[in-house]
């Protein structure tokens, strides 16, 4: 049904003519068309209107040519669904003015009923596959359960989450309810995402790497684990935990085909964590797409051999930044696409 399904064929481990291409925040400020939208629409309005999702997940794959398609939606409204009121402020990022700090605040957050409450992105799933009609695959997410305490607990963006580190550990047994709720959540929201035709789906555990490895595994895999175990007989699963690359080795034991790495590792050392069952993803630094396109051409390359043929989906190793010019990011995907071995 898919005429384009190497990213599918790459993360089951079978050979492909070439090495699949898409971007972390494809869809986003860098794109014109995006900002033409963006002018006219608040953020959760865009999330939350089918049509407008659509649209703007398929800008992607019609302007830079990526393999797949990523819906576009946040992590955040998963905390939304629990209960918890979020707000994106422009220029600023999320807000979350009452945050869960106490046993008190954790009543206010509850396990929904997906359908009800994140129905919405069910059906712009169910739009996107039909407006996509098999050209390439569709990618659901969710935040890792860690990265959304994160925010649950520190209300805001922080480059260290110190707030959201300290209640895990002087209230360990609250972290450890808040987390397990997020799961549930997560579970029965990915669920549904595959049920309304998401092909593959990615954790995004951006502040993973904010964690020793042993609370890593304390706080953030031992909960992924579960989701990648109640995921992996409907679709292929990968899990990106950013700076989390000391626990390659526990991740591709989860069960999930794909890992995400960033550029602060290299594909032969993380290779060497993963095993060779793997796929690897990633792991241009964002920042290079700001370098002269013949550059970029040239890294291009330089990460594709670093890889090696097969088991690697080419992406960024983190989101792309809203100032890239469009060329940049196509001559990105461009420069995959004509890579031969
Ligand atoms: O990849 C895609 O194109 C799909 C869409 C997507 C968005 N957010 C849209 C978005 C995805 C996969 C996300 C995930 C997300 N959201 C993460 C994990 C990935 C990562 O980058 O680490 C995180 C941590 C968030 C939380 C979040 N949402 C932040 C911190 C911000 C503000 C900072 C920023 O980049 O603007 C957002 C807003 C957001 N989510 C935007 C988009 C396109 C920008 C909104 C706008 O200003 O138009």
């Amino acid at each position: 049904m898919l005429q384009n399904d190497l990213i599918i064929r790459t993360l089951r481990g079978e050979k492909t003519e070439r090495t699949p291409v898409w971007m972390m925040r494809q869809a986003g400020r860098y794109l014109p068309e995006y900002m033409a939208l963006r002018a006219k629409y608040g953020f959760f309005e865009r999330c939350q209107t089918p049509e407008l999702a659509a649209e703007i997940t398929l800008q992607p794959v019609d302007i830079v040519g990526v393999d797949a398609a990523i819906l576009f939606s946040d992590i955040l409204v998963v905390p939304q669904a629990m209960g918890l009121e979020v707000e994106l402020i422009e220029s600023k990022g999320p807000n979350l003015p009452e945050p869960i700090k106490t046993t008190a605040d954790l009543k206010r957050v509850r396990v929904p009923e997906v359908e009800e409450t994140l129905g919405y992105v069910f059906d712009a799933i169910k739009l996107i596959k039909q407006q996509l009609n098999g050209r390439v695959p569709l990618i659901g997410f969710a935040g890792a359960p860690w990265t959304l305490l994160c925010y649950m607990v520190q209300g805001k963006g922080s480059k260290t989450f110190d707030e959201a580190k300290i209640f895990c550990y002087t209230q360990p047994e609250l972290a450890h309810q808040l987390l397990q709720m997020i799961t549930d959540t997560t579970i029965a929201y990915l669920k549904g995402q595959v049920k309304a035709g998401a092909d593959v789906v990615q954790i995004f555990d951006s502040w993973g790497g904010l964690l020793s490895p042993a609370d890593f595994e304390n706080f953030s895999l031992k909960y992924i684990r579960q989701i990648v175990a109640a995921l992996k007989d409907e679709v292929p699963t990968i899990i990106f935990a950013k700076g989390a690359w000391h626990s390659l080795e526990s991740m591709a034991a989860t069960g999930a085909l794909g890992l995400g790495i960033d550029w602060c590792i290299t594909p032969q050392l993380a290779r060497q964590m993963a095993g060779n069952n793997i796929t690897l993803q990633g792991n241009f630094d964002p920042a290079k797409l700001m370098s002269p396109i013949p550059v970029i051409q040239k890294e291009v390359k330089e990460m594709l051999k670093g890889f090696g043929p097969g088991l690697h989906i080419a992406n960024l190793g983190h989101g792309i930044l809203p100032n890239v010019p469009v060329d940049h990011a196509r001559a990105f995907v461009d420069a995959v696409k004509a890579f031969t071995w």
